[in-house]
Order: structure tokens, then sequence, then C-alpha cells
């Protein structure tokens, strides 16, 4: 089972421990999803309007015949939205990311963006789409604040029109090399180790740079106001919609361990395979 309630936080983190990721079912309703969505949906607006300072997100010109303008991100947004902050804090999301991470596990909100309301639609105002094989810690190998659990509150569920998750379950496991040779050509900062994962046990294959099938991996379908977390070592790519007129969104976050002043924005790796 993927889905847990949170009555089962002791079957979501053997499941997690087991797979590399969980999701925890139930604990917004309707009301409380509508709240965060319009509360994230008028910061998107306000970022297109310029009404928000440059650390709170980009907004990218995508066309200039039409001026079509659009903001795919909303960073630090538990700084400006206090609905999304209380969500992120949830009193069980916390006792979920004590048991997944370890007791002295902390929110990273003021550095590397935060939490980030996230717009990942089709259509051709948007600038992002998906993403492609990496794991999270490759963003950050040299930094001493992982393991980590990265968390999605989903405001749409997912499907293969709007897009999905696609991730490798048990990978976390594995010893995943730092992305050494990726799309972007991100340089592997100074005193990485060479692999990250849970075990010494080499990754039985090498990741791909794209979105070329992995043996093992699964579609992760969630609904709206699904708790999605992964481990940061877990092998995962965003598969793109397949019907332009859909809307991907969702908030997402880490919790981290280690030293909270070691997670500095510009140590951030871009693996983003496009
Ligand atoms: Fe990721």
């Amino acid at each position: 089972m993927t889905f847990f309630a949170a009555s089962q936080l002791d079957e979501l983190a053997a499941f997690y421990a087991e797979h590399g990721y969980a999701v925890l079912r139930g604990l917004w309703d309707d009301e409380a999803m509508d709240a965060m969505e319009l509360e994230c949906v008028a910061a998107q607006h306000r970022l297109v309007d310029g009404d928000l300072p440059e650390r709170y997100g980009t907004t990218v010109l995508i066309d200039d015949a039409v001026q079509n303008r659009f903001a795919n991100y909303v960073t630090y947004a538990t700084e400006l939205l206090p609905d999304v902050r209380a969500a992120a804090l949830h009193p069980v999301a916390q006792q979920a990311a004590r048991r997944l991470v370890g007791e002295e596990t902390w929110l990273l909100e003021a550095t590397r963006f935060g939490v980030v309301y996230q717009d990942a639609r089709p259509g051709r105002e948007s600038s992002y789409t998906r993403i492609g094989w990496h794991s999270d810690w490759q963003s950050g190998p040299n930094l001493p604040i992982w393991p980590s659990a990265a968390f999605t509150i989903h405001v749409d569920g997912t499907s293969p029109a709007n897009g999905f998750l696609r991730v490798v379950p048990g990978s976390h496991k594995w010893a995943t090399p730092a992305p050494y040779r990726n799309v972007n050509g991100a340089i592997v900062p100074e005193g990485s180790p060479p692999a990250g994962g849970h075990t010494d046990e080499p990754a039985p294959f090498e990741m791909p740079l794209g979105f070329d099938f992995v043996p093992g991996e699964i579609a992760l379908y969630c609904e709206r106001g699904d708790l999605l977390f992964h481990d940061a070592y877990l092998w995962h790519s965003a598969a793109r919609a397949t019907d332009d007129d859909t809307k991907r969104r969702h908030i997402r976050g880490g919790w981290f361990s280690g030293d909270p002043a070691a997670a500095t924005v510009e140590d951030f790796v871009k693996n983003a395979a496009r």
C-alpha cells in the first residue's frame, strides 16, 4: 500500500524505509485545500503583476508576440502564505517527518527557495512542465544536510492527462553517483562524496540523463490533498502532461537533517533535465 492515514504512521514509516516514498492521505478537507489553492494562485498572480519582491519568484516571458507572462513558481511560500505554512507544519506532517528523517529534522523555509508552490502545467505559457531523472541529494551532494525527505502537497491530483511522478522503488538504498554528467552540464561541487544513498550498494545501472525507461520504475499517482514524502536519495522524474488544457500544481518542500546553516542557495546544483 502506498497511501496511509494519520493513524498509520508506523506503517507509513515502514513502507517508506523499504520503498523510499509514502503518501499520507486525508490531512486536509476540501475547504482547507480550497483555501490553500486560493492563497497560492493569488501569490502567483501578484508575481506576474510585479507586486511581490524578486525573492518570491521569477516571471518568465514565454511568447514575445502575445506578451504572455506566467509564473511557474512562488518561492519561500511559507513566508507569504499562512495557510501554506500551517499545512507544511501540520502536526501530523511534522510527526511523520520526524519518523522519516529523525527527531532533530527541520523544515527548510528561508534558504534554497524554501517551500515552493509549483505550477507544472503543460500549456504554452508554461516554462516548467516536466523533469528528468534525478535524486534530490544530487542538488547539493557536498552539503551536510542529508538524509532528507521531500514533501509534496498536491493541489491537483495527478494522471497521465496532467502529468505524474515516476519513481524507482528501493533506489534510495543504492549508492547513486553525484551527477558527474547530466544534461544541464552542472559541475559537481568540491568536497562531494562520489555517491549518495542509504547503503553502499552501487546502483545496478546508470541513471538515465533524461526520461528513458528505468527497470522497476512505477507511476505514482496522487489525489488532491495527498501529502507525498519521498527520500532525497530516491530516483524520480516527472512526466509531462498529455492534455495541454490541464494543470498540475503542488506545494513542495523538504525536511532535512544536519546543519541548517549549510543549506545555502548558492550551493544549489540544478539537476533538472528539460
Ligand atoms: Fe526532485
